[in-house]
């Protein structure tokens, strides 16, 4: 069912069922998002996508909150603008700035974002020291450079029906991690790429060597099997 929303003083008939992310986007506002995506279930947890509505004390993440029938929404306003620099900053003061260095420079949503709102660097910077992770025949993973928006996490569930990693510890410290911090090989990752498909940085990237790695694995099995084999008795 249609209902009118005003959008920075402009009214639009939207179907009652969209968010206000959806409703916005469907019009042609480009409001920014990291932890959402269209294919993943919401969490809201970025903020990045704050709005303005009317009546509301604080603001409102737009991917997480439905239209509602005479709803007055701010998109652009400065406080909008301040609030949505500020937590980019903060999502900064854990990244490493190593862009020039970075797979993904230049196709990278954070650092899209970093240059759409001129944030530069606000916070003390507090990054992490975790070890790279390329034991994935499939996947390198730097989480060093993860914003843990967990995508990643409900890719691996929601798409692939897995579920090989799941957010851990608090605060900055927060990672999308495999039981026990385990290196991704030794988990049952059936290596699909989903997670790095969504991953809005440089966290989880696809090996460029992907298949030449596989086909070691693969050639080092078959060895593997036939000096394993058991003799065969010749009458
Ligand atoms: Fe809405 Fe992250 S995109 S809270």
């Amino acid at each position: 069912m249609p209902v009118t929303i005003f959008v920075d003083g402009k009214e639009y008939q939207v179907n009652e069922d969209k968010t206000i992310l959806e409703a916005c986007r469907d019009i042609g506002y480009d409001i920014p998002t990291l932890c959402y995506h269209p294919a993943l279930s919401v969490v809201g947890s970025c903020r990045v996508c704050v709005v303005e509505v009317e009546g509301a004390r604080n603001l409102a993440p737009a991917c997480a909150t439905k239209v509602a029938d005479g709803m007055v929404i701010k998109v652009n306003s400065d406080r909008v603008k301040k609030a949505v620099k500020f937590n980019l900053g903060l999502l900064l003061s854990n990244h490493p700035n190593d862009c020039m260095t970075c797979d993904v420079n230049g196709r990278c949503e954070f650092q899209d974002l970093i240059y759409r709102f001129d944030v530069k660097d606000m916070f003390p910077k507090e990054l992490r020291n975790t070890p790279y992770d390329e034991s994935s025949p499939s996947l390198f993973r730097d989480m060093n450079k993860c914003i843990a928006c967990g995508r990643c996490v409900r890719a691996c569930e929601e798409l692939q029906g897995l579920s090989i990693l799941s957010m851990v510890n608090r605060g900055h410290y927060t990672l999308p991690l495999p039981a026990l911090s385990a290196p991704i090989a030794a988990t049952d990752c059936i290596n699909c790429g989903q997670c790095a498909t969504v991953c809005p940085v440089g966290a989880i990237t696809e090996r460029p060597d992907f298949r030449k790695v596989l086909e070691e694995i693969d050639r080092h099995e078959k060895v593997l099997i036939v000096q394993t084999a058991p003799a065969v008795r010749v009458a």
